[in-house]
């Protein structure tokens, strides 16, 4: 990103480095994570304006704690610890890090003295969350604030340009936070800001142009937000050299193939081919239950559906990709978790064709993946749709998927989401969706009339990230609404059941 100013974050291992990343990237100035190994020739190599060191695990002290080579103090890039990297900061240029037995968790209250660099005067409240505490200030720099716990909250030498800030700014609980990193990106790295949402778009645009130059490319959409941002982009960057593949499985929510070709086709004048596979992907699904069985069996027929549309476009030899930057972050070494469910993307990319990849989204975080599909002329329900499966309603069709009961839960999940988006809780609520219950049935009694039909499950849940999430704390009203909505009109279902499960240790999907 040679054209941005950029600042690099410093990770130690916590989720906090990619929070500081994003609120860089608020003020505008573009920001990479790098591992704590980096050494001081990379960083010279980057020509960073700043680096920012994460916070991290809850002390230095203990054993196989990560650091970073104290070369980089002497790069000449100046440097803000936060939290734990403040810690190293400290410890590292000849300051005090000592267990007092008085760590500090939650919202606390800082004093400054003085103005100085990092603050105005005064106190704030400030989000701490630590077990030891720097008790003396490294030569030459000075202890800019304290609270009640922490003698040195806040160190700083003006000579060396580093700093180090004891508690969190990059969170909401620190109501000034941004202020300070501001100040620090903009008075002390002096960076200029100037990454915003047109100058992304004007940057990937030429990258597009020169990367593919006059070959024709394809995308394969699934509905979701990369893949159509992805799309987008690159149609804004080559226009009719795109052309979009969408492979429609039949195990979509109501209305939304029909969104995609009316946001693709005809609003954006996008080449799409829209393949009408639902009687295949049905056929594949006969007979399986299994969880993974069924997302072997449609991620499969994807690749076979994908292949056969794909080969047609001869001369095709760029695949656009929806890659966000979290995705490449996570691929560059950090640990993974172990996978629970083989996660088919339907964006995925074949194996056995040879495409070179397009992928304009691979610096970017969802939020700002939103903003440029708005800035791109997308509709909202394209630009703020919830995550969805790439399996789609297979995986939350309890038992085997017919056409029948992808049709019931079809008719189901658009109540739930018809009134939750009424309510006004859509962008408040992660996911929120209806499970069918297939091989279930319970008794009702309608008018005078026994019943015997399936129930509905209806899981919403709040979440960050989808690694965990809590169970959205619906409006009884409200549920009492979907409730009686579901069994009046759709026929076969007889009872709603609300799942009141978190992650962990349920997951969002049933399946
Ligand atoms: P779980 O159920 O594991 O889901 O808590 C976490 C997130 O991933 C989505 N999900 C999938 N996405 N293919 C996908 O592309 C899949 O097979 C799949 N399974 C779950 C789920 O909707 C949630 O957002």
């Amino acid at each position: 990103m040679s054209d941005f100013d950029t600042v690099l974050v410093v990770d130690f291992g916590a989720q906090y480095a990619q929070l500081i990343a994003r609120r860089v990237r608020e003020a505008h100035v573009y920001s990479e994570i790098v591992p704590n190994t980096i050494t001081p020739e990379e960083i010279r190599a980057r020509r960073p304006v700043g680096i920012i060191l994460s916070g991290g695990p809850a002390s230095v002290h203990v054993e196989g704690a990560p650091t970073m080579d104290v070369g980089v103090y002497d790069t000449g890039v100046p440097v803000l610890g936060i939290c734990y990297g403040a810690q190293l900061v400290a410890l590292q240029l000849g300051g005090e890090v000592a267990r007092t037995g008085q760590g500090e968790y939650g919202r606390t209250t800082l004093e400054a003295p003085a103005s100085s660099t990092l603050l105005t005067s005064g106190s704030q409240d400030v989000w701490m969350s630590h077990f030891d505490s720097i008790v003396k200030a490294p030569p030459g720099f000075a202890a800019a604030a304290s609270t009640a716990a922490t003698p040195v909250a806040v160190l700083e030498s003006d000579d060396r340009r580093v700093y180090g800030v004891q508690f969190h700014p990059e969170v909401v609980h620190t109501p000034r936070g941004q202020e300070l990193l501001k100040r620090f990106l903009y008075d002390v790295c002096q960076a200029r800001p100037t990454w915003t949402m047109t100058s992304i778009i004007e940057q990937q645009t030429e990258l597009i142009r020169k990367q593919v130059g006059g070959e024709r490319i394809i995308c394969a959409l699934s509905g979701g937000v990369d893949s159509a941002v992805a799309a987008a982009l690159v149609h804004h960057a080559v226009g009719p050299q795109l052309t979009c593949v969408y492979v429609d499985n039949g195990l979509m929510r109501e209305g939304e193939s029909e969104q995609v070709v009316e946001a693709f086709q005809r609003t954006q004048g996008i080449e799409l081919i829209h393949v009408r596979a639902e009687e295949r992907f049905l056929a594949a699904l006969e007979g399986v239950t299994e969880p993974e069985e069924k997302r072997k069996a449609i991620g499969e027929r994807f690749i076979r559906e994908f292949e056969a549309t794909a080969g047609g476009i001869e001369d095709a030899r760029f695949l656009v990709q929806g890659t966000l930057y979290p995705d490449v972050i996570e691929s560059g070494g950090a640990e993974h978790a172990s996978t629970i469910k083989s996660h088919h993307n339907v964006g995925g990319l074949p194996e056995d064709i040879e495409f070179e990849l397009v992928e304009p989204l691979r610096s970017l975080f969802k939020d700002e993946v939103r903003r440029v599909g708005e800035e791109l002329g997308l509709p909202e329900e394209v630009v703020w749709r919830q995550p969805f499966p790439g399996p789609g309603l297979g995986v939350r069709i309890i038992g085997e998927v017919t056409k029948e009961r992808a049709d019931l839960l079809r008719q189901a999940d658009a109540i739930v989401r018809h009134e939750v988006h009424e309510a006004g809780l859509d962008r408040e609520i992660w996911q929120v969706f209806a499970v069918l219950l297939a091989d279930v049935r319970s008794v009702g009694v309608m008018g005078d009339e026994r019943t015997y039909g399936h129930p509905v499950i209806v899981r919403a849940v709040t979440s960050d990230d989808a690694m965990t999430a809590d169970w959205a704390r619906l409006p009884y009203d409200l549920l009492a609404r979907i409730s009686s909505r579901i069994i009046n009109e759709v026929r076969g279902i007889n009872r709603v059941a609300y799942d009141i499960t978190s992650k962990p240790p349920g997951t969002i999907e049933w399946e």
